[in-house]
C-alpha cells in the first residue's frame, strides 16, 4: 500500500538533504513485457503503460519535481508492427484529450520533445493544442518525447542553425548557441534519467541534454510502476554524488 499523501509528502519533507531534482527524464520501458508475462498482447501492456504514466505524472507533480520529460515513442519505435504503433499513437492522442482537466487542476503545462514533421497529422494536431491550452500553467511541465531520437535533435538543431545563418556566413559554434537550437532550450538538463525494465543503455534519449544526468535503472516493469518506485528512484538520487568533472 503506497503512504497517505500527507504522509508521503512528510517523508519526502523530513529527509535531511533533501534534494528535489528539477528535471527528471524517464524511460518508460517494458509495457511488452508486462503484457508477456501474462499471456496478453503488447497493447494492454502499452494501456498499463499510460495509467502508470498518469500516477507518476501526479507523483512528480506532488514532490515539487519542476520538469519531467516522459519517452514516449522513439525515432526508431517506428520498425514495430504497424499495429502497435496505431495502438500506441491511439493512446496518445487520448491521453492529451482525456486528460485536459487534470492538467487544469494541477497547473501541468504540455511540451513536445522530437520532431512533430514525422507525426501523423492529427497527432501533431492534438499535441499543439495540448501544448497550447496549457502553455501558461506554471506548476510541472510535462514534456512528452515522441517521434524523438537524440541524434535527430542534433541533427535538427544542425540545420536550423545553417537556416538561421542563411547568406550571412556562418556563426560561431559554441556548446551555448548549440543548446540554444534544440528542442527545449529552456528547460535545464535533467539531473535524474531513470529507466524501467532493467536494460541499461540510453536508446536514443536525451544524447546532448544527459551528459551529466545521474541514471538509475530499475528491474520494475513500467506498467507497475507507482509512487513507491519513483519515490525510490528520487531516494537515489539523493544519495548521489554529482561532479559534473571536477574534484572534491
Ligand atoms: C516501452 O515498452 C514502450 C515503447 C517503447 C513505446 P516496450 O514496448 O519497449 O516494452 P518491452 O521492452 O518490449 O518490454
Ligand atoms: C526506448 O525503449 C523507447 C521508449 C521507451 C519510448 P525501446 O524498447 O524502444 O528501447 P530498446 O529497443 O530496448 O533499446
Ligand atoms: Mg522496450
Amino acid at each position: 500500500m503506497s503512504p497517505e499523501p500527507n504522509l508521503r509528502a512528510a517523508a519526502l519533507d523530513s529527509a535531511a538533504s533533501m534534494i528535489i531534482p528539477a528535471h527528471v527524464g524517464i524511460i518508460m520501458d517494458g509495457n511488452g513485457r508486462w503484457a508477456e508475462k501474462r499471456k496478453l498482447i503488447r497493447s494492454q501492456g502499452h494501456l498499463e503503460g499510460l495509467k502508470a504514466a498518469k500516477r507518476i505524472v501526479k507523483a512528480a507533480s506532488d514532490a515539487g519535481v519542476r520538469f519531467l520529460t516522459l519517452y514516449v515513442f522513439s525515432t526508431e519505435n517506428w520498425k514495430r508492427a504497424s499495429e502497435e504503433v496505431g495502438f500506441i499513437m491511439g493512446l496518445v492522442k487520448q491521453y492529451l484529450r482525456g486528460e485536459l482537466d487534470f492538467y487544469r487542476e494541477n497547473h501541468i503545462r504540455i511540451r513536445h520533445a522530437g520532431d512533430p514533421a514525422g507525426l501523423p497529422p492529427d497527432i501533431a494536431r492534438e499535441l499543439e493544442s495540448a501544448c497550447r491550452e496549457t502553455c501558461s500553467f506554471s506548476g510541472l511541465q510535462v514534456i512528452l518525447a515522441l517521434n524523438y531520437g537524440g541524434r535527430d535533435e542534433i541533427v535538427r538543431a544542425a540545420r536550423k542553425i545553417l537556416d538561421a545563418a542563411g547568406n550571412g556566413g556562418m556563426p560561431l559554434i559554441t556548446e551555448k548557441t548549440f543548446h540554444s537550437f534544440l528542442d527545449n532550450p529552456d528547460v535545464p538538463d535533467p539531473d535524474l534519467i531513470i529507466r524501467s525494465a532493467g536494460e541499461y543503455r540510453t536508446s536514443n534519449f536525451l544524447l546532448w541534454e544527459g551528459a551529466y544526468s545521474e541514471y538509475y535503472v530499475s528491474d520494475i516493469l513500467w506498467p507497475d510502476w507507482t509512487e513507491t518506485e519513483f519515490d525510490g528512484a528520487l531516494k537515489a538520487y539523493r544519495e548521489r554524488g554529482r561532479k559534473f568533472g571536477g574534484a572534491r
